[in-house]
């Protein structure tokens, strides 16, 4: 718990430097609840003396990219997300994708092991393409301090980004091999693929990855609304359509959902495999 002596005494190191105006930050943390800023007030809380010109310019610029990523967030996001994040904005309810729910600190769409949160440059990608086929939109005018604000908003809405054992794990994510280019090896990597496929995916994906495999019927994901498994079949994917995002999603998988992460369960060219397989059932 923070004590108030201690609360007056970083306040005080924060304001000296003068950059940051000092009722804009005082009416910040009189407003803040403790969950919320939690991670802003802990630098001042473990704040030394020695560095204090070093990291109080890194605490002023984190704070002043959390209040606009607060003004930002309030302006373009609550329609869906919610005011508090809480993916229960007026639009959420019409909705057969639900918004996220921020608080819950779990994130599909990343380039890190299953379970472990995204880097910022996976909610930067979302952010500035969107979600194919949901409400999610693209933020592609928004300059990228903005969009940095954003993620430091976003982050102090769970203390999921606070636990260790969450810190995002990189998942190696190779280059494309040339053989997709190679119409003759294309075609047998593809029939390996189609192997796979109905092995591994099709019991939830059905046989021409129409969504309704046998297991699709019943799934739920952790926010407790219906799971579909993705339409394959269809020209455009959630987390972008070009094979190295195919490769992505099958490796780390989409958290909370039934969708798993298979690296480390199938091979890195079993994975390349799939996603030419994957990429023939929106041709026909
Ligand atoms: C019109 C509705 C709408 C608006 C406005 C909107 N979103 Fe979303 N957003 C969604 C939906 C729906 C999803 C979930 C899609 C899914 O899970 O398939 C989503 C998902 C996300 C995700 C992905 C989280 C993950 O699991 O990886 C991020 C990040 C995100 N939104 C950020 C934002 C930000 C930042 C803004 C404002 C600048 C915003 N959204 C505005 C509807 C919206
Ligand atoms: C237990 C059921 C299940 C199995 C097995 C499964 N998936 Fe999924 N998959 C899902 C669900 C559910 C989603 C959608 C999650 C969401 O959007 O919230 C999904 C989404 C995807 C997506 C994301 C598409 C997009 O829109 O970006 C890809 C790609 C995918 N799966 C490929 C595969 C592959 C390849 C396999 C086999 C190696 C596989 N899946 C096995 C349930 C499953």
């Amino acid at each position: 718990m923070i004590r108030a002596d201690e609360f007056r005494h970083s306040y005080s190191q924060l304001t000296r430097g003068g950059g940051m105006p000092g009722k804009i930050v005082f009416q910040a943390m009189e407003k803040a609840r403790i969950g919320m800023i939690g991670g802003v007030l802990s630098f001042f809380i473990f704040f030394s003396p020695a560095r204090a010109d070093e990291s109080s310019d890194a605490q002023r610029r984190e704070l002043h990219l959390y209040l606009q990523g607060r003004y930002l967030f309030q302006k373009h996001c609550t329609t869906c997300h919610g005011t508090t994040g809480r993916g229960d904005g007026p639009w959420a309810e019409g909705l057969t994708d639900k918004p996220r729910n921020f608080r819950s600190g779990i994130f599909k769409f990343r380039s890190t092991a299953f379970g472990t949160l995204p880097t910022d440059d996976d909610l930067r990608r979302t952010i500035r393409s969107g979600i194919s086929g949901t409400a999610m939109p693209f933020f592609k005018d928004i300059t990228d301090e903005n969009v940095e604000a954003l993620i430091v908003y976003i982050r102090s809405l769970s203390r999921n980004w606070n636990k260790e054992e969450l810190a995002p794990v990189p998942v190696n994510l190779p280059e494309r091999p040339d053989w997709f280019q190679e119409s003759d090896e294309l075609v047998s990597h593809r029939k390996r693929g189609g192997k796979l496929f109905a092995t591994h995916c099709a019991v939830c994906h059905g046989p021409s990855g129409d969504g309704d495999g046998p297991g699709a019927e019943g799934l739920v994901d952790v926010w407790e609304e219906i799971s579909r498994p993705a339409k394959l079949s269809e020209p455009h994917h959630k987390s972008g359509d070009a094979p190295t995002d195919l490769y992505r999603t099958i490796a780390t998988g989409l958290n909370g959902t039934p969708m798993i992460g298979y690296a480390g369960l199938l091979k890195e060219d079993e994975i390349w495999d799939l996603v030419s397989f994957i990429e023939t059932l929106s041709e026909s």
